[in-house]
């Protein structure tokens, strides 16, 4: 996940954690894959490959999780393990500065433990590097001693599982890709997912809600799990004291059009990156810094964060020439398509 700059103000839509999330995701998070909702495929494929592990009594082969933020990541690794019943150990890319640093990680694994790194395409090169045997060979390569006489010792360390985890799947070397034996991608919810999403967690949170609201607020909730659950704390907060604390569809839409978010999730971020290629680049095709400069934002923070859900909304497309808004964005925005535009190849609410 890329840091947003300093001074960026939080929005209440965006797919990464915000203050207010972190006990929220640990107490909504599902911890079973019966509990995990949607991603059928995924669950599909996991749990052939854990019942196969388990009946070997063999670790399982590593798993990469990629993905926009907030799609279930974390979530489904601590999952893995609770359904492997092994522990789990939870780092990221970030936090191992040091070769050192990973050493003592894997040398403190016991069997068929696992190990997720979050954010894993940030490990340093050379961090990177010193993991490769681990993951071959289940050894790791000590050096000591600098210089000429410098010697390297071959360690054995036990088998383990690593879970990677990243928003940049584009990021991370190929030689750390093909180390990975499942390969796996969380894709955008659709709406009716989203709604189980809301529905269980208004219970767990104890609101009350109807399907209306449960749907006025899925379809706001940009395909993301994190979003739905934000959303859904900010319209009880609402309903709590401006009605009788009952979600209606009415309550829901008041909250969160208070929020200035449209009915399709979007905030005014997302307005400006459109009308910034309409109105000042006409329709495109520009390059995604030009569109960073014109509107005084954050190249890879439009990339990872605006442009995702955009293009699952088939109002963006990315082409090699540059970003172009399609048809369907200037009907959203109200305005005329110049005869040339394109019509999206698809849209998540056709
Ligand atoms: N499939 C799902 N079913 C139910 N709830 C989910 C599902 N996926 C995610 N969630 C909810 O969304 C929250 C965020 O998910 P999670 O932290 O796993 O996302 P992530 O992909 O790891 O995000 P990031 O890229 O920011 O690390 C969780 O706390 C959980 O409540
Ligand atoms: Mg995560």
């Amino acid at each position: 996940m890329t840091a947003m700059p300093d001074e960026a103000p939080e929005r209440i839509v965006a797919g990464e954690p915000q203050d207010g999330d972190l006990q929220a995701d640990t107490s909504l998070r599902p911890k079973r894959l019966a509990e995990y909702i949607n991603q059928e495929k995924v669950k599909d494929n996991i749990s052939i490959s854990i019942e196969a592990a388990r009946q070997r009594s063999e670790p399982l082969d590593h798993v990469l999780l990629y993905g926009p933020p907030g799609l279930g990541k974390t979530t489904l690794a601590y999952i893995i393990a609770a359904e492997m019943q092994v522990s789990i150990r939870v780092t990221s890319g970030p936090a191992i500065e040091r070769i050192g640093d990973l050493a003592a990680i894997l040398t403190s694994l016991q069997t068929g433990d696992m190990l997720f790194i979050d954010e894993i395409h940030r490990l340093s090169r050379i961090v990177e590097e010193f993991l490769y045997p681990a993951l071959e060979d289940g050894a790791i390569d000590w050096v000591t001693g600098k210089g000429p006489g410098a010697r390297s010792i071959r360690l054995a360390i036990k088998p383990f599982t690593l879970i990677g985890a990243t928003t940049r799947y584009a990021m991370m070397s190929p030689p750390l890709r093909d180390r990975f034996g499942h390969v796996y991608r969380l894709d955008f919810h659709n709406v009716d997912a989203l709604a189980q999403v809301i529905r269980r967690s208004a219970k767990i949170i104890g609101v009350e809600i109807d399907d209306a609201g449960t749907l006025a607020i899925a379809q706001r909730a940009r395909g993301t799990p994190r979003v739905a659950n934000r959303l859904l704390r900010r319209v009880r907060d609402y309903a709590q004291v401006k009605a009788d604390g009952v979600i209606t569809e009415a309550i829901a839409a008041e909250a969160l059009a208070r929020l200035e978010i449209d009915r399709l999730g979007l905030d005014n971020v997302d307005a400006r990156v459109l009308r910034a290629i309409i109105e000042k680049f006409d329709g495109g095709p520009v390059g995604l810094d030009t569109i960073a400069a014109s509107i005084s934002e954050d190249a890879d923070t439009i990339m990872d964060v605006y442009e995702p859900y955009l293009m699952q909304l088939g109002f963006l497309q990315r082409t090699p020439r540059g970003r172009t808004a399609t048809r369907l964005a200037y009907e959203h925005l109200g305005l005329e398509p110049k005869p040339a535009t394109p019509s999206p190849q698809k849209s998540l609410f056709d």
